[in-house]
């Protein structure tokens, strides 16, 4: 079974071809080929994602991530089985489904995926499903890279789903999301926690430009509070651990953005710090994300149960996030397998949408189109 997945839901645009297979210990994948293109720098003058701008971007983008793609798989050839051809149609995709990312993300980036991918399925003729983000870093966070069987080469990674577990409690962390999702069955969500305002990746690029880092901040400032944490530098300032003790799997982190300003207010600005105050104020603020989100997870685990747990999204790739946690789980909950994913695939990509489309469809679980794909933006995993 081989999918041509793309996915725009903010300022990625990416193109993936992945094959799979159903064997005795699980699913198999093997990434023929995987384009992606960061609109991180283009955004950074406006301090965050411009929807208007990323959608013309993935616009001008996607035809040449897929042309990427295609030839990364050995797809694209001028021979009889020729795909593109020189009028720019398709023709002949070896592929079983093309899949599409159609939420939750910004409804205008969202469109220019699903509009791409459409105009692609009519040329190509082959079936169009559309796949939810979260279930995408969800999937693809279960699976393990075959390190044994992995090409050092970027297109030709393979990954394995096996073993997994059940319940499972995924921590989804992103620039848009912060959610606990409980999986007791394949593909039935239920979402137990909650941010109540802002998301932890959001909450982790306000701060950094606050302290004066480009956006996206979040692996900056990540980097400026390890060095702290190496020197042993303590923050002038403690940050308050919002909801730390409420009764519930929520989160809240808009009140602690608003604290992290009045104390930098406090010192006179950003620009009476200097570095090593910078770096203590950081790594505060990454230890008060990590207590919150250690606490939550725990209450979370002792909740449902689970037997597995996966964290994903942009902020999983946080090295001090991922420690505590595991820390937390070796020491409290050690029969309780934690999933990490590997990092090139914790941000957004289209691996991931492929590999939750293969793992549909290897199951026979894929959305059945009763109308067309629209964007929605605020789509949830569990609907
Ligand atoms: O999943 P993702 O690529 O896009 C969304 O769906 O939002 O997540 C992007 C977010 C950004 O807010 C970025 O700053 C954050 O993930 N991020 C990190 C780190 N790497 C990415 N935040 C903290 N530490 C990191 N190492
Ligand atoms: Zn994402």
């Amino acid at each position: 079974m081989r999918v041509l997945a793309i996915e725009t839901s903010c300022d990625e645009t990416g193109v993936a071809i992945v094959e799979a297979q159903k064997n005795a210990n699980g699913i198999s994948f093997t990434v023929l080929g995987a384009a992606l293109l960061s609109q991180a720098a283009l955004h950074a003058q406006y301090g965050g994602v411009f929807p208007n701008l990323a959608k013309r971007e993935h616009e001008k983008n996607l035809p040449v991530m897929l042309e990427e793609a295609l030839q990364k798989a050995d797809m694209l050839t001028t021979s009889e089985h020729g795909l593109i051809l020189p009028n720019g149609r398709i023709t002949n995709l070896e592929v079983d489904y093309i899949a599409v990312t159609h939420g939750p993300g910004l409804e205008p980036t969202l469109w220019s995926g699903i509009n791409f991918a459409e105009n692609l399925a009519k040329e190509s003729g082959k079936p169009l499903v559309g796949i939810n983000h979260m279930e995408g870093h969800l999937i693809s966070s279960l699976a393990r890279l075959d390190t044994y069987n992995s090409h050092i080469l970027e297109n030709m990674r393979m990954f394995e789903l096996r073993d997994v577990k059940l319940p499972v409690l995924a921590l989804l962390i992103s620039g848009g999301h912060t959610e606990f999702v409980l999986m007791k069955k394949w593909f039935a969500y239920e979402v137990i926690g909650n941010t109540l305002d802002d998301a932890v990746g959001e909450a982790f690029d306000k701060v950094a430009r606050m302290l004066g880092l480009p956006y996206p901040g979040g692996p900056e400032l990540s980097r400026n509070a390890k060095r702290a944490r190496e020197k042993g530098h303590e923050s002038f300032a403690k940050l308050p651990r919002p909801m730390i003790t409420t009764n519930n799997c929520d989160v809240s982190f808009s009140g602690l953005k608003t604290a992290a300003l009045y104390a930098l207010r406090d010192k006179g600005g950003v620009q009476n710090l200097s570095q090593e105050e910078k770096d203590a104020f950081a790594r505060e603020f990454e230890d008060t994300v990590a207590d919150v989100l250690v606490a939550k997870t725990r209450r979370a685990l002792t909740e449902t149960y689970a037997e597995t747990f996966v964290i994903g999204g942009g902020v999983a790739a946080n090295s001090h996030i991922r420690e505590r946690l595991q820390t937390m789980i070796a020491e409290e909950f050690p029969n309780v397998e934690f999933r990490l994913p590997e990092l090139s695939i914790t941000g957004d990509n289209a691996i991931m949408i492929a590999q939750a489309a293969l793992v549909r469809a290897l199951e026979n679980k894929l959305p059945v189109p009763s109308e067309p794909l629209r964007a929605v933006g605020n789509l949830s995993i569990a609907s």
